[in-house]
Formats: structure tokens, sequence, C-alpha cells
């Protein structure tokens, strides 16, 4: 199937590592030219040479999008490079796992700036962008813990997660007009190098094994390539009737109905 992606300019945050970086370079494998950010730079650029390895053309940004004027630099900085945007992926994310009862406001405060402010304001500076491409794509990296409880430690992740899918739905009503389409996805555990289910199987390679056998039906963990193919879908023209939507990419191991 052919995407129809050759020569749109996608902004992927996050890309240097994990999720990020596997939707970058499945943008990029697409023909996509490439915006991406992340607070690290050796680790961006590094990314950023095997994103142009594919061919593509990449501006790798070593930025912290929790800074207030980070999101409008992103989006600024994208069109001076490429002149247009037609895909932002909204990608960054992390957690404080504690009790609810020990959580304090700079638990909530770091995490919302996160989880949930960055991709606000990355979002509120592309529209009018991808507004003046004629269209595009909005998708959010939200969880399968955004759509069902993910257990004791994770309020303040699941909250945020949860936030982001009904945002996304108000989103797609407002921008539908538009021709802007506006998804979420909800990955399940997903393995890659020096991430974090990678370091819990090396920590414990048993209980890790225990934990597949009883949570993940296919029996192994998800990859970020197989992310990174559901992205590339639901930001292309292929998935013209899907707005609005948060889609399971998780093997099965969600329990929810909805
Ligand atoms: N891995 C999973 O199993 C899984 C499952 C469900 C959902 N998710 C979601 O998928 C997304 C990516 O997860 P991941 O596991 O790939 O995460 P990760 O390994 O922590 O990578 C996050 C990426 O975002 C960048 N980043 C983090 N904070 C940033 C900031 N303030 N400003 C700019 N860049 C920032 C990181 O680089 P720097 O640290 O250098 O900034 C890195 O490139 C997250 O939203 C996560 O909640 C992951």
């Amino acid at each position: 199937m052919d995407l129809g992606l050759t020569d749109k300019v996608a902004i992927v945050t996050g890309g240097s590592r994990g999720l990020g970086k596997g939707i970058a370079l499945g943008l990029a494998a697409e023909g996509c030219r490439l915006a991406t950010c992340a607070r690290g730079a050796d680790a961006l650029h590094a990314a950023a040479r095997e994103i142009e390895a594919l061919g593509a053309d990449v501006l790798a940004l070593p930025l912290d999008l929790t800074e207030a004027d980070a999101a409008q630099h992103l989006v600024e900085a994208t069109l001076e490079r490429f002149g247009r945007v037609d895909i932002l992926v909204n990608n960054i994310g992390g957690n404080r796992r504690k009790p609810f009862a020990e959580t304090t406001d700079d638990d909530w405060d770091a995490v919302l700036n996160l989880n949930l402010k960055a991709h606000i304001r990355c979002s509120r500076a592309a529209i009018p962008h991808l507004k003046a491409s004629g269209g595009g794509a909005i998708l959010f990296v939200s969880s399968i813990f955004g759509r069902e409880a993910g257990g004791a430690g994770l309020s303040i992740y699941n909250t945020t997660k949860s936030a982001l899918i009904s945002m996304a739905k108000i989103m797609a009503l407002e921008l539908a007009a538009d021709g802007i389409r506006v998804n979420c996805i909800a990955p399940g555990s997903i393995r890659f190098p020096g991430g974090s289910w990678d370091r819990r199987v090396k920590a414990d390679p048993e209980g890790m094994k225990a934990f597949v056998a009883q949570n993940l039906p296919i029996g192994r963990f998800g990859t970020a390539e197989e992310i990174a193919d559901v992205a590339a879908f639901l930001v292309s023209e292929r998935a013209s009737l899907i707005t609005g939507a948060c889609l399971n990419v998780d093997g099965g191991q969600s329990r929810s109905l909805i």
C-alpha cells in the first residue's frame, strides 16, 4: 500500500530513542522530511544520522518541550527549514510512579507539563501551518493505560494519558472541517534497547518472563517498528476516514472493551 507520504513534512517529538525514534525512522522510510527534538543532543544527533541514512532530510533540535517557548521554536524552525508542516506526532512522555497519597503538586505539575501541556503547546503552534498546508494529521502517543486502569502507583500517568485521548477527540471535531485528522495510539508494553522494559527484563529476567506469560497474549513485548507502522498509516491519507480515534497497538494486552 502506498501511504502517499513522500515529501510530507513531519514533526516527531522525542525522536532520539524508543517509540519516537522508531516513528521518525518509519516516516523517513515512507519519504517524509523530518523535524525532531529531545533534550539530550548526543543521542538526538546519533538518531538523526540513522534517519538521514534512509535518505530523509532531517532537522534535529536539542530542546526541552517542558519549557514554555520550546514548542513554538520547534514549529518555527521546521517552517524555516522545510517551508510547511503536514504531520505532528506528539510522542514525549514519562511518569513519576508513587502511591496517589504521596504525590506532590510538583509531581503532578511535572508530569502534566511533560505528558499533556507540551503536546498542547506543540499542537497549538502547528495547527495554523497544518491549515495552511491544506490539512494534515496530529497523532498523540497515549497508552493502554489511558483507556483502562494501569494499576497502583500510576495515578498521574493514567490521568495524563486519558486526558490526551479526551482532548484528541474534541480536537478532531473542531479541526475536521480544516482537513486535519487527530488520533491517538495506545501502545502496550514495548521493548527497545535501553528502554524501561529492556531495563526491567535485564534486572529481573525470571520475573519478566512471568509478566509476559501473564499479560502479553502474543508471548512477547511489542517493538518500536510495530508502533511506527501503525503511526505511519494513521498520519497518512490511507487513514482518511479515521479521526477522533484511539487505536490499541498492544498485541491484545489491554482488557478494556472500549
Ligand atoms: N515504552 C512503552 O512500553 C510505552 C508504552 C505505552 C506508551 N508509551 C508512551 O510512548 C511515548 C514514548 O515512550 P518511550 O518508551 O519511547 O520513552 P523514552 O524512552 O523515555 O523516550 C522519550 C523520548 O522523548 C524525549 N524527551 C523526553 N522528555 C523530553 C522533553 N522534556 N523535551 C523534549 N524531548 C523529551 C527523550 O529524549 P531526552 O530524554 O534526551 O529528552 C526521548 O527521545 C511516551 O509518551 C510513553 O508514555 C510507551
